[in-house]
Formats: structure tokens, sequence, C-alpha cells
């Protein structure tokens, strides 16, 4: 037998000289394109507050707010770029860090991730909050080679999540410190509620709104990643437009967008199509819907699982489903270890957020009260399947 990689990478060497992609890694969401178009005016009030740091002063605390997909972790990165490489040139002593605050969720581990990206080791755990506050704060102790102390300013990318489960300590511990300037990103224009108001008046931020995008500006967006991304004439006419306005329908999402058009981009390959058509940007609409469900689904804790089955079941059988009877079908299934009726409540909002259900509030009539009627808002087979091979 031949080897089989090798075989395989022939085969792809071959494909590449026919395949509708240039290279893929532009429509990547994590791709950081060149220019970002329509954010000018954002990179530009970014900068301003951050040119302070050019002459060494620390700059003022700044928060991006926008909805998923405006350009904010885009636009925090290449105001990162473009002051890294003037502050290089003018021998500035400046660190901007970006932080995820999806894999860094607690105040430890995001000083001791900053302080182990300064070149002090702090470990992963072990050591008291105060020991690697210390730490980190020793670090502006130190001058450089001309005599200047560091300037740090650290990017908190999607904040509240980390407020949400370590409370705001973190802003309290970064506003304290010297030469420390903070840049918050929060998908949610209401995250300072979980902001103590002693820690909001050391914050005093200055805040940049990111409206969702139209789909004039979504077409922008795609038009100059697809130019890198695919060969010559193998888009569709109608192919931009259509995932351009696709996306502009759900709140403007640029991620969403590219991420149509790869998905797009992959089907039209996978079917060995020489173009791409707006039939593959259905077919990719559907298939985003689909996987997201999937993970949705797959991710919920055991107790909601089980009231989406118990939806399921009654579903399945026709029945109308109030609350009552859900919680009845939900305890067949739970026996023993079913929670209460008052946290199904809860529940049933959650899976209402996330799209999978509706509900409805219907009167009874006169004396009979108001009942909750619930809906599937997904695709029966999918969520059975789904459900069952967790
Ligand atoms: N103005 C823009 N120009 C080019 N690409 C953009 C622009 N805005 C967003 N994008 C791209 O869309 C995707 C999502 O943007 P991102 O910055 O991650 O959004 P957010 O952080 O607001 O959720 C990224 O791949 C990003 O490169
Ligand atoms: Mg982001």
């Amino acid at each position: 037998m031949s080897n089989v990689f090798e075989d395989l990478e022939n085969n792809w060497e071959n494909l590449s000289s026919v395949s509708i992609f240039k290279d893929k890694e532009p429509l990547d969401h994590r791709y950081l394109p060149e220019k970002l178009v329509h954010r000018e005016d954002q990179i530009r009030q970014i900068a301003r507050y951050w040119v302070d740091v050019l002459s060494d002063v620390t700059p003022s605390n700044v928060t991006l707010y926008g909805k998923t997909g405006t350009g904010k972790t885009a636009a925090s990165k290449f105001a990162r770029e473009q002051l890294l490489e003037i502050a290089n040139k003018k021998k500035v002593f400046v660190r901007v860090e970006h932080i995820r605050c999806t894999d860094y969720t607690t105040e430890y581990q995001v000083i001791a991730e900053i302080c182990n990206r300064l070149g002090r080791t702090v470990p992963n755990r072990g050591w008291t909050k105060a020991e690697v506050v210390n730490t980190f704060r020793d670090t502006f102790r130190l001058r450089n080679t001309y005599g200047k102390k560091l300037q740090l300013i650290v990017i908190l990318d999607e904040i509240d999540i980390l407020l949400d489960k370590d409370g705001d300590g973190i802003l309290y511990t970064l506003t304290r410190t010297d030469n420390v300037s903070v840049l918050c990103i929060s998908n949610y224009l209401d995250f300072k509620n979980l902001i103590k108001s002693r820690v909001k008046s050391s914050l005093n931020d200055k805040e940049i709104v990111f409206p969702p995008y139209g789909a004039n500006q979504l077409s922008d967006i795609l038009s100059e990643r697809a130019e890198l991304s695919f060969q010559d004439d193998v888009l569709d006419d109608d192919v931009i437009p259509l995932c351009s306005a696709m996306a502009a329908k759900e709140e403007g999402d640029a991620r969403y967008a590219l991420d149509l058009l790869k998905s797009a981009g992959e089907i039209a390959f996978d079917e060995e199509s020489k173009k791409v058509t707006s039939e593959h940007v259905r077919k990719a609409k559907d298939t985003i819907e689909h996987n997201k469900v999937i993970e949705i689904i797959s991710t919920l804790p055991l107790q909601q699982q089980r009231v989406l089955e118990a939806i399921l079941n009654l579903t399945k059988q026709g029945e109308e489903i109030s609350s009552g009877k859900l919680y009845d079908e939900y305890k067949e299934i739970s026996k023993k270890d079913a929670v209460t009726y008052r946290r199904i409540f809860d529940f049933i909002n959650e899976l209402e957020l996330l799209g999978i259900i509706s509900t409805n509030t219907i009167s009874r009539g006169r004396g009979k009260g108001r009942t909750n009627i619930i809906k599937l808002q997904c695709d029966e087979t999918l969520l059975e399947t789904t459900l069952y091979t967790i």
C-alpha cells in the first residue's frame, strides 16, 4: 500500500489547481485584515485616548460596546498593532496585552497571565491573590534601559463573563495600579450593573459604541475578504449581497456573514462546483443553524436537556404544552432528582432566550387565569437525534 498521507497530499495539490479557494485563512474570524472598513471612526477614537501613552502618560480607560460581530475585537487589535508600531519607533516602553475573558475567567488567572507575559513567573494556582497582585505591581517599579517605567494597556475582551463569574475585583486592582490603563470590551450595554460604584468611579471610562453593520457595509467587508480567499470570478454576483442581507438581519454580525461565505464556498467545493451560487449560500445557512442548535443542546445542563426531552415528547403526542403539563412530563423523566416547579420556569426562560422554544401567554377566559403555552422552535428530528446521541 502506498502512503495514505502522501496520496492525500498529492491529491490536494492536484485539486488546488482547480479549487475555488485561493486561501481560506482570510475567511476565518481570527484573521486580522489589513484595513477595517467602516470602523475608521472607532479606531480613531481609541487612538485619541491611547495617544497619551506616547508622551508617557497613562491613557484614560476605554470601553467598547456593541453586539457580537460588530468588529470590537478586530478594532482593538488593529489599534494595538498601530500603537506598537509607532511606540517601537519612538522607543516608548509600552505593552498592550489582549486577554480573552472566555479563557481567563478570574482575577487571579488574568493577573497571573499578564505577569507571565511580562516575564514574571507566577503559578496558575497556589499563591494568594495578594501575592499575585504584589508581583504584578512590582513590575512597574522597573525602568528600562532608557530610564522609562513600563506603561501597560490591558484589553479585557468579553469582560461580562469575568465580571459575572468573579466580580469586579479585577477592575479594582487594575484601575488602582499606576501606569495601567484598561480597555473593556462588552457585548452588553448594561454591563456596568455588574460593577460596584466605587469601582465605577475609579474606572471613569470613555465609551465607544460599535453599531451593527448594515447590508452594504457587510458587502464591503465580505468583498475585501473574498478577493483574498477565492479565485477570480468563482462567486456568482448575488452571493455576497445575499450573505450580507442575511447577516444584516442577524443584527449586523460580520462574523456570521463571513461564516456564511466560507461555508457556502466549502459546500460548493464538496459538490465539485466551479462556482459558488446563492443556492450554496442557502444551504450554508441551514448548515450553520443546524450546527448551532446541536451545539446549544449538547452543552445544556442535564436538567435542561430533560425539560427539552419533555417538550419533545409532548410535541410528538400533539399536545398543547402548558407549564403544568410540562412539569408533569419532566417529573416522569427525571424521577427522583427532579428540580422544583419554580426552577423549571427559569429553564423555560433560558431556552426561549436561546431561541429553541417560544412561549405565549393565553387567557383561559374570565376567572380561569392565564396559561403559558410552550412551542418548540427548532426541528423535531434534529432535536431528537441530538438529545439521544449526547
Ligand atoms: N470593519 C471590518 N472590516 C473587516 N473585517 C471585519 C470588520 N468588522 C469585523 N470584521 C471581521 O468580522 C469578524 C468578527 O469581528 P470581531 O471583531 O470578532 O467582532 P466582535 O468582537 O465585535 O464580536 C472578524 O473576523 C473580523 O475580522
Ligand atoms: Mg470579540
